[in-house]
Order: C-alpha cells, then structure tokens, then sequence
C-alpha cells in the first residue's frame, strides 16, 4: 500500500512536469533563440539590397540620356517598388526580432526566481499565444479577444516563467470553453474573452473573462484538484488549473478568485500584492 502511493505520487508529480513542458514547449527559449539568427540575417541582407539599389539608381543616373523616357519611367517604378519591399522586408522582421525577445525575456528567469517583469507584456504575449494555439488546434476557432491594460504599469516582480504559464492555463480552458459552447450554439452567439490588467501600486489584478459554458457549483469547489476534469480523455489533464493555484496562491502570494454563472460566464482574477 505504502510503495503504491509512493509510486502513484510520482506518476502525479511526473505528470505534473509533463504538462508544464507541454504548455510550454512550442515556445522554448531554445526554439525562440534559433530562429533569431536566420532572422537577422534576413534583415540584414535586405538592408544590404538596399544599398545595392541605391548604387544601381546612380549608375543608371549617369546613362540617362542614353535611355529612352518610357523605359526610364519602368525603371523608376521597378526601383521605387523593390525599395518599398526591402523596408517592409526589414520592418517585419524587426517585428518578428522583438516577439522572440519578448519570448527569450519572459524564459530569461532561473527556475523560481523573481524578476522585474513587464506584467502587461507578458499578458498581452501569452493571450495571443493561446489563441493561436487553439486556432491551430480546433476547427471554427472563432472568437474575440477585448484587452484592456492599464497604462503607465511600472514592472513587478513576479517569476516571468510561472507567471506565463498561469495566464497561459486560464486562457487555454476560456477559449476551449468558449470554442466548446460555439459548436452547438446559434450564429447570433459571439464567442469573446475579455482580458485586462491593473494594479494600484499595492496589488496587481489581471482578469480573464469568457463568454462560454461557465461552471456549476460542483466543478468550481472541485476546480483546484488534480486530475479533475470535464473534459473528454484527450483534451484534457485536470492539472492546469492546480498548477495555476500552485504558482498564484503558493508562489506568489496571491488568490485566484473566480465568478461564474453556468451557461454564461466564467472570470478568473489572479491578485496579486506587488513587492516593494
Ligand atoms: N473558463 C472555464 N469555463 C468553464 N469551465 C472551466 C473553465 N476553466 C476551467 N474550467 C473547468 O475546470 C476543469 C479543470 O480545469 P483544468 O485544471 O485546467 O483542467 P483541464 O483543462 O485539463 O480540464 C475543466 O475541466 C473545466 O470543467
Ligand atoms: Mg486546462
């Protein structure tokens, strides 16, 4: 009996590790790190082509007379619109560059330790990822997303790493939750999640609203528990939100309040108090 709750501990606590990695693995730092390298090479060769066409524009300079108008006003389009695709070229990598370090900088962190985060950013990067996750995953992935961030948020500390995989989690059950009651709802249902994030100086509140299946009384008391789960074997641990709790409540110093009608909403607000 004892070796075997030893051995169901394990398992549990295996399992444990399985779905943070799970959650966390299509963005590793590793991944985010090698893709900066072919990118920057992108940007710096189109930036290189733009000098190039500003040397081939003088020298065609010095043949003017020699070309005829109609051909010269091709060449001046043909010039002006490669021009136009080297800066878009430049412009959206560059975009691209400061995702991953977003991304490197929230997977900076040593295991646990406490870094002055940028709270909104971190939100505003992780929100996106699940929804791109889920569209990726289930068909008629349609939803909307309202953020609302408080500005002038001066950085917090939090463990950027933990902190994610928290928003990561609820965000994940709001939009399978929200994605589930569209499939049998009619069209005049919008599905919608609404994001925000503020803080006082003394607590910092990031709220996460669905519109979807909300929960009975009965799966919210139960809601912390490893293992539980609603959903169908397959798309569904029952891990994510014990580890949401773990990592709010345990780590952070923070709760998790939830407020939810059945069949209308589910909103989850993580509070925590900002160290000075
Ligand atoms: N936003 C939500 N709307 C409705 N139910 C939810 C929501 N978030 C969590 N739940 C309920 O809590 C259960 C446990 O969630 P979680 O620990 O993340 O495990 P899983 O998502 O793997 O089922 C879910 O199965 C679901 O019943
Ligand atoms: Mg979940």
């Amino acid at each position: 009996m004892e070796t075997q709750n030893q051995e169901l501990e394990t398992l549990k606590q295996q399992l444990k590790e399985q779905e943070k990695l799970a959650s966390l693995g299509m963005l590793s730092a590793g991944i985010a790190h090698e893709i900066q390298n072919p990118l920057n090479f992108v940007i710096n060769f189109s930036k290189m082509s733009d000098k190039l066409l500003k040397d081939l524009t003088e020298i065609i300079g010095d043949y003017e007379d020699k070309i005829d108008e109609g051909d010269r006003e091709d060449l001046d389009d043909i010039v002006s619109d490669l021009k136009e695709n080297m800066n878009k070229i430049v412009e959206h990598g560059e975009r691209a560059i400061s995702i991953i370090r977003g991304i490197l900088l929230v997977s900076r962190g040593k295991e646990g330790e406490f870094i002055p985060s940028d709270i909104c950013r971190i939100v505003k990067e992780y929100v996106w990822l699940s929804y791109h996750a889920m569209r990726a995953n289930y068909k008629n992935f349609n939803i909307s997303i309202h953020e609302d961030y408080q500005e002038g948020i001066p950085m917090i500390m939090v463990i950027p790493q933990d902190f994610s995989r928290a928003v990561l989690n609820v965000m994940n059950n709001a939009c399978y939750s929200v994605w589930k009651k569209s499939q049998d709802a009619g069209a005049d249902y919008l599905p919608a999640i609404e994001v925000s994030v503020k803080s006082d100086g003394q607590e910092l509140k990031v709220v996460m609203k669905d519109n979807g299946l909300g929960m009975s009384d009965e799966v919210k008391q139960h809601i912390y528990e490893n293992f539980y789960t609603t959903k169908p074997a397959g798309q569904g641990t029952g891990l994510g939100m014990s580890i949401t709790h773990d990592i709010i409540v345990n780590r952070h110093h923070g709760r998790i309040d939830i407020d939810s009608v059945e069949g209308e909403y589910a909103s989850f607000t993580f509070t925590i108090p900002v160290k000075k």
